[in-house]
């Protein structure tokens, strides 16, 4: 695992930014998966600005995103494919019958997991996956104690995604308790992992995942066993991993 220390928020964005333009530019039809959450939009913009000034094209380029609440349309102002529209696809070149987001709305939620997995098999797999981490250690929405063998899947979102994600909602009870979410064997099948995290709120889960055992009660700790990850993240964000002694790159 390579790890990348910056600053700020601002300069984490930055370099995230400038490892998606990476693969953007050496494989303009490379498949992305994405993510949603605080962390990505910084990247999100600095992509978008990169776009406007003629450095990027976005248009080969095909996205997957994480996952969707269930439950949620695509129009309404919280979901996931509201969030990339307004964060990233309407400000690049991007294709829309490009872009990828399970349906929220799905009537069988099995039948759209297999069919979200049949299409990552189409597009012949992800090459770059952009991951957060929540607090409780959660990539995508493959929460603690869930089963790593899973494909996509429906998922009973923890207590505390439940509470933390409710601060975009206008009330708790308007977030939906359920989401579709790539599964951790889905991500574990990528071919690059790049993971971005800011703040001292993810110092501690961040040691648990990267200097603990590999444990279902800590899904991001299952990276350990991949072989190309990398990890970005601000002072703040890594302060844990820096006193554990790992190898940290400027
Ligand atoms: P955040 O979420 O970027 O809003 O902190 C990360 C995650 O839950 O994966």
């Amino acid at each position: 695992m390579r790890i990348y220390m910056t600053e700020d928020y601002q300069s984490m964005s930055r370099r995230t930014a400038n490892i998606i333009s990476a693969q953007v530019i050496t494989k303009p039809d490379s498949v992305l998966g994405l993510a949603t959450g605080s962390t990505p939009t910084g990247a999100y913009q600095q992509l978008a600005e990169w776009y406007r000034k003629g450095d990027l094209s976005f248009a080969e380029i095909r996205t997957l995103n994480l996952y969707e609440y269930y439950g949620l349309s695509p129009r309404h102002e919280q979901s996931c494919r509201c969030a990339m529209q307004r964060n990233l696809f309407d400000h690049i070149d991007i294709r829309p019958e490009n872009t990828y987001v399970p349906d929220g709305l799905a009537r069988d939620p099995r039948a759209e997991c297999a069919a979200y997995d049949a299409t990552i098999r189409a597009l012949g797999g992800i090459d770059l996956q952009l991951l957060g981490i929540g607090v409780n250690g959660h990539i995508g929405l493959n929460e603690p104690g869930d089963d790593f063998g899973l494909e996509s899947h429906l998922v009973q979102l923890s207590e505390s995604t439940l509470q933390r994600n409710s601060r975009f909602f206008e009330c708790r009870e308007d977030m939906p308790r359920q989401a579709l979410t790539m599964g951790i064997k889905s991500i574990m099948h990528t071919h690059r992992i790049l993971i971005a995290a800011s703040g001292a709120e993810k110092a501690d889960i961040l040691c648990r995942a990267f200097c603990g055992p590999v444990s279902r009660e800590v899904p991001a700790s299952i990276l350990q066993l991949h072989p190309e990850v990398t990890l970005v993240g601000d002072r703040a964000a890594l302060s844990g991993l820096r006193e554990a002694g790992l190898p940290i790159c400027g």
